[in-house]
């Protein structure tokens, strides 16, 4: 019996003695030696996957960016996936939609007071040749910019996995090399129209009168370009800038960090989608939705009732200017 509650004793406190130093050892090693004491904490990580927030350490190369664990990003994913597409399709669509209405309402604009056998010079060669340079370029950007937004959705199942990552690759390339044709012809539009742009009086009449676009006979005076050319050409200048500028950007951003990428692909795209509305607008008033309109940049010459409907103080200018010399006898009327 006495030698039964000894042994029971001495199984009691090696038990004690045991889970005493088990229980002292970790305290003891974590107080000298801790590897993850410095690490990120999950909550951290988690965290940082908020919109705007961002988890970086320090790096000792020269690329900066490299300490990036988590970038800020879910804004700009969301805008760029989500919000700019239905900014490109509302804009674009609802453009086309107001353009049938103004149709089927308006019908094509015709030159009321008939052809004239007459044609007056509206745009010579500098004029027509940095008209075509922007407006080529722009197209060729927008069908293949607005192929980064909605290409995947609308051409990757017609095309193919294959078929579309080819005219990707193609849009891109052309994309990078067009941009600087664009920005060229934005800095020549301003230089060769800036003086004949400038808001006047008579655009605010000529707005009152919504341009005369709404009734048949109605022609507010206009000089050079009226009112609504006057907002085209500033939208094309303002917007052709910013473009530039952001892709710029893009095109060459080594020292930049991501925030400010992100920020120039916003201003990118939302631009492009607006431009492009306005200048669907412009393409057709420019051509099918104006008779005698396109003359203007085709041959240059335009018919002489045409120039006195809509731009009677440029014409007036013109004779006077030039006591009736460029205005010519022409064997087929201007359309
Ligand atoms: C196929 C496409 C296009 C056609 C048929 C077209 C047609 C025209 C025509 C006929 C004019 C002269 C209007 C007048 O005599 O008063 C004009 C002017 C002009 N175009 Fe275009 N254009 C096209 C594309 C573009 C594009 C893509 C841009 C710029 C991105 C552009 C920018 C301008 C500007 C700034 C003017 C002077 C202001 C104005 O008349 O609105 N055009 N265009």
């Amino acid at each position: 019996m006495t030698s039964m509650l000894s042994k029971w004793l001495r199984t009691g406190l090696f038990a004690l003695v045991f889970g005493l130093f088990s229980l002292s050892a970790p305290a003891f090693a974590q107080g000298s030696v801790n590897p993850t004491a410095q690490s990120v904490k999950e909550t951290q990580l988690f965290q940082a996957l908020k919109p705007g927030e961002a988890l970086a350490g320090r790096v000792s190369i020269p690329n900066k960016a490299a300490g990036n664990l988590i970038q800020p990003g879910r804004d700009w994913r969301a805008y760029n996936q989500e919000t700019l597409p239905k900014i490109g399709a509302i804009a674009i669509l609802g453009v086309i939609a107001l353009l049938v209405v103004f149709y089927l309402v308006r019908g094509k604009i015709r030159i009321d007071a008939g052809p004239s056998t007459m044609k007056i010079l509206r745009f010579g060669a500098i004029d027509r040749f940095v008209h075509w340079l922007t407006a080529l370029s722009f197209l060729m950007l927008a069908i293949t910019g607005a192929n980064v937004t909605f290409g995947k959705k609308i051409l990757a199942p017609i095309l193919g996995p294959e078929g579309f990552a080819a005219w990707a690759s193609f849009a891109k390339l052309i994309h990078n090399y067009v941009g600087f044709a664009f920005m060229v012809g934005v800095a020549l539009t301003f230089i060769i129209w800036v003086k004949d742009n400038m808001p006047s009086a008579v655009d605010a009449k000529w707005f009152a009168a919504a341009g005369g676009l709404l009734s048949k006979g109605s022609h507010p005076p206009a000089r050079r370009f009226n009112g609504g050319q006057k907002i085209v050409f500033w939208s094309v200048v303002i917007g052709g800038v910013l473009m530039s500028i952001s892709g710029w950007h893009l095109l060459f951003p080594t020292a930049e960090g991501i925030s400010e990428a992100q920020f120039h692909a916003t201003l990118h795209g939302t631009v492009a989608f607006l431009m492009t509305a306005l200048i669907i607008g412009h393409i057709y008033i420019g051509s099918v939705g104006m008779e005698g309109a396109f003359d203007a940049m085709g041959s240059g010459e335009v018919d002489l009732n045409w120039a006195k409907e809509h731009h009677s103080l440029w014409v007036k200018e013109e004779q006077e200017r030039k006591s009736g010399s460029r205005i010519s006898g022409a064997a087929q009327p201007a359309e």
